[in-house]
């Protein structure tokens, strides 16, 4: 039977110690609840001592989180480990994470405090723990810049005062995978021994880029836990990237001899969530999570993921909640061209085809990405046909019967106006029915998503949808203060697409 590897994310607490976040207790919930989806093993939701806030955070997670267990980090002091226990107190599954730093320039500069009084806080401070919770995890900070012998001997205190979980953090991110295997190799020999209720675990910092690389080494030394945080957030450069450790060991499953328990489908809602929450960006080229991490634009590259996707593509974008995307700039050939025209339900043949290829080629190599949009709009050059798109002029609700949201939507068609009423469950969706009536087009919507785009009582929501009609697919964009005026505005945006796509398809630009 393999080994459990346990996912310990530290989002809440290592994550969120990056400059210029500051969650919410609401906000730390809200991402707890989606860790517990995600399924990770440990959340540290934060450090109950820092602060009044963080002490709520944790205390809400405790009794609102089902699932993982619930950690708080802890300095040797009594007071912080009390704290930890009382914000713990209603978590089903609890622990608490004692740390003390070991090396020679904290121990000297930092905590003023000799190696003999290092042992004796860790002993005090670990066995403090242990009277409140069976689960307590210890970590030698700056272990990787600390003397050998030392932390072996600190880590077998630790294990000696009821440590449970032994962690080893790069805490400046100075290790490479060879030393840090060589020093993870140690502790599991000289201080879990023959004890198998002693799990190893490694934080890595990304100071050099080495943190996953790191952490995924220590598995072949032993490590049966890795700490990370969403997207890598976290001190300076970094932590471990949560999701980048559950995809390499689910697609590299041949070389790990270990198993997790993770939901990798709800990795990128995770993602996008701790971005949107601490507005932090995902940056475009970021494995497995970034925009363009399942994006092809060079002709060879498309035209293989369109025979198989596996030509390119290590992992399916659908296991981690992403989708392939082929980007039409000036790389894409005549495969990327025309599949892009089939998703929009375009049948465009022969010379028709043969002229908007040309034409896209020419403004790819002016403009690098052509968007969906842009490529109605040269189909529209190139076959002379232009449907009559339509836009909101108005929106209003009444209350139906049963309390259902009436919407009427008043729409312009080139001078004409086009009115449609239609009740739904909820405002939105009687304002997507009354839009559907009035293009006479009946729409799936597959994706229905709002983002801030600023804050305060007037602020911003970007809106976007995807639609189906037929078998093919169109997305839409709206932006207003008001989220239900941007939804019908995205509606409308995607409606117009399917309108030309229909035309065209009908042969209404024969004339
Ligand atoms: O990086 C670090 O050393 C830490 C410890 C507190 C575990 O975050
Ligand atoms: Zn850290």
């Amino acid at each position: 039977m393999q080994d459990q590897l346990i996912i310990f994310d530290t989002t809440l607490r290592d994550g969120e110690q990056a400059p210029g976040i500051a969650l919410s207790p609401d906000d730390k919930v809200a991402i707890a609840k989606q860790l517990a989806r995600l399924r990770v093993d440990v959340i540290e939701a934060g450090f109950a001592a820092s602060s009044p806030g963080d002490f709520e955070s944790v205390s809400r997670i405790a009794g609102e989180v089902a699932g993982p267990t619930i950690a708080t980090l802890a300095r040797t002091h009594p007071d912080d480990i009390d704290r930890a226990a009382d914000a713990l107190k209603a978590a089903d599954k609890a622990r608490i994470h004692v740390f003390i730093s070991t090396s020679p320039i904290h121990m000297e500069q930092m905590i003023k405090m000799t190696p003999d009084e290092v042992l004796v806080a860790v002993k005090e401070g670990v066995a403090r723990a242990r009277t409140y919770v069976d689960d307590v995890e210890f970590s030698p900070q700056d272990a990787t810049r600390s003397d050998p012998d030392f932390i072996i001997e600190v880590c077998r205190a630790a294990v000696a005062a009821g440590a449970t979980t032994i962690n080893i953090p790069d805490t400046v991110g100075y290790a490479m995978p060879d030393e840090f295997v060589e020093l993870m190799r140690r502790v599991y020999d000289d201080v879990r021994g023959g004890n198998e209720d002693v799990i190893v675990s490694t934080h890595c910092h990304n100071d050099l880029g080495m943190a996953v690389a790191n952490s995924l080494s220590a598995i072949h030394a032993g490590a049966r836990q890795i700490e990370g945080a969403i997207n890598g957030i976290g001190e300076r450069a970094g932590n471990t990237s949560t999701e980048e450790i559950i995809m390499a060991l689910s697609t590299r499953s041949d070389l790990f001899d270990v198993e997790i328990g993770a939901d990798t489908t709800q990795i990128l809602e995770t993602s996008r969530l701790v971005s949107s929450l601490t507005g932090y960006p995902i940056q475009y080229n970021k494995a497995v999570v970034g925009k363009n991490a399942f994006a092809h634009e060079s002709g060879i590259h498309q035209h293989g993921v369109l025979q198989n996707r596996e030509t390119y593509e290590i992992m399916d974008p659908a296991s981690v909640g992403h989708q392939s995307v082929l980007v039409l700039g000036k790389h894409s050939g005549r495969a990327a061209f025309a599949d892009a025209l089939e998703r929009l339900g375009i049948p465009l043949e022969d010379e028709d085809f043969q002229r908007a290829f040309e034409r896209f080629k020419e403004l790819a190599d002016r403009k690098g990405e052509i968007t969906e949009q842009g490529l109605l709009a040269i189909v529209s050059e190139e076959t002379g046909f232009n449907s009559e798109e339509m836009r909101l002029v108005a929106l209003h609700f009444t209350g139906g019967s049963h309390d259902e949201p009436v919407a009427t939507v008043t729409l312009d068609r080139e001078g004409t106006e086009v009115v449609s009423t239609a009740s739904g469950d909820g405002m939105v969706n009687a304002a997507f029915v009354a839009l559907q009536d009035a293009y006479g087009i009946a729409a799936t919507l597959l994706d229905y998503r709002v983002s801030p785009l600023s804050s305060g009582a007037d602020a911003m929501a970007k809106v976007d949808v995807i639609v189906q009609v037929a078998s093919a697919t169109y997305s839409g964009r709206g932006v207003s203060t008001d989220v239900v005026e941007g939804s019908a505005r995205a509606m409308i945006a995607a409606l117009n697409k399917a309108s030309f796509a229909h035309g065209i398809a009908n042969g209404d630009n024969d004339g």
